[in-house]
């Protein structure tokens, strides 16, 4: 039985949703939907906007083999979540409740009850005798929420569960990580913003959001050789930062926006190796459509001196070869919709 309800990720560049159906056995894809976000609906916060992203949603689900089902996941993208690791004394169910309150208050700015507050238990350990938690605290707007489901619900949908970007892309990407023993980092490309997610098994550590994404390459090609946008695209895609390509003029280009973004990866890299030492980052997992310009994988393993692969988000989901077909063309922007249509503990 395929499961009641989607998950449903708002980029800023497209939209995507997917719907499985998940058995002890196996994973199956039923229903999937991808369009275009009209342009600045999501940095623009008004009316205007608000009622053409909505319709932008309908159209592409109604086009799609989703139009009948109602209940949604939608993701909270990562740049308007504030998050914390906390190791913990041992404590019952509710004091770890309250006492993640207490730990989140220090590093929110505004007024308690206008947050949502929830935690990912990672796990236990023994320090100096001591039982200890890890936990990873996570706090969203409310009225950011709120904005989110009036959205869905005024084209007729039911918000069931929301879940940020970093969460739903470790449960996308893990079923291809089980062999790890140590720690692995996911980065997520995407239009405007690229995600940093760290990750031990199945469980979300660490994760940020760097305000630099694939757009920043088009719009640095676009300015430096006098290109519009269009054009710009076309040469990022095809020829990318592959120093043959042009007398590695575009390389020069290029490589300048991808540092700014591979420098907060190396942040990363360095503080699990220096503060989880036992679990150093042992992987990188790139993805997102983005993930695909030509010579960034190459790029990024020279720089950063670890192991990177790029991967698609659809291995362990079986697909018919119609739908294998239609989803070629994008299939590395499924990841954050996949991750949330696996969401099991919803209800
Ligand atoms: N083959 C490719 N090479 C380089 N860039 C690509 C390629 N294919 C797509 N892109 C870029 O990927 C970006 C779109 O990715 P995606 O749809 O995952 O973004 P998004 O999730 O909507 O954005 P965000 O997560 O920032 O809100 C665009 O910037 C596009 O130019
Ligand atoms: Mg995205």
């Amino acid at each position: 039985m395929a499961l009641p309800y989607f998950g449903l990720d708002i980029g800023n560049h497209s939209i995507k949703a997917i719907r499985l159906d998940s058995t002890d056995i196996n994973t199956r894809l039923v229903g999937y939907a991808y369009g275009s976000t009209p342009a600045g609906v999501l940095t623009v916060q008004d009316d205007e906007s608000f009622k053409r992203l909505a319709k932008a949603i309908k159209d592409i689900l109604n086009s799609s083999n989703l139009a009948s089902v109602k209940q949604v996941i939608f993701a909270v993208p990562e740049s308007h979540v504030i998050r914390q690791l906390m190791h913990l004394p041992y404590m019952n169910d509710e004091e770890l409740e309250n006492a993640v309150i207490f730990e989140m208050k220090k590093w929110i700015n505004a007024p308690i009850e206008q947050m949502r507050i929830d935690k990912v238990v990672i796990g236990e350990k023994i320090v100096d005798n001591q039982r200890i938690i890890d936990v990873l605290g996570v706090a969203v707007r409310i009225d950011y929420l709120d904005r989110y489901v009036e959205l869905l619900s005024s084209i007729g949908l039911e918000p069931i569960a929301a879940e940020t970007e970093g969460i739903a892309t470790v449960r996308a990407i893990y079923p291809q990580a089980t062999d790890l023993t140590s720690t692995y980092l996911i980065v997520d490309v995407g239009s405007q913003s690229t995600d940093v997610s760290v990750a031990f098994k199945d469980k979300l550590l660490y994760s940020d959001s760097i305000p630099y994404g694939s757009d920043s390459v088009t719009k640095a090609i676009s300015q430096t050789f006098s290109l519009d946008l269009i054009k710009a695209e076309a040469y990022k895609k095809t020829y990318g930062m592959i120093r043959g390509n042009f007398g590695g003029k575009l390389a020069d280009v290029i490589e300048p926006v991808v540092d700014v973004i591979l420098n907060d990866v190396r942040r990363s890299i360095d503080f699990f190796r220096t503060e989880y030492s036992e679990i150093p980052p042992q992987r990188i997992y790139l993805t997102g459509e983005a993930s695909n310009m030509p010579g960034f994988l190459e790029y990024c393993k020279e720089k950063l001196m670890i192991d990177v692969v790029i991967t698609n988000p659809w291995q362990n989901i079986e697909i018919n070869s119609a739908d294998a077909a239609n989803l070629k063309k994008n299939s590395f922007a499924y990841t954050v919709a996949i991750g949330l249509a696996r969401k099991s503990d919803v209800f």
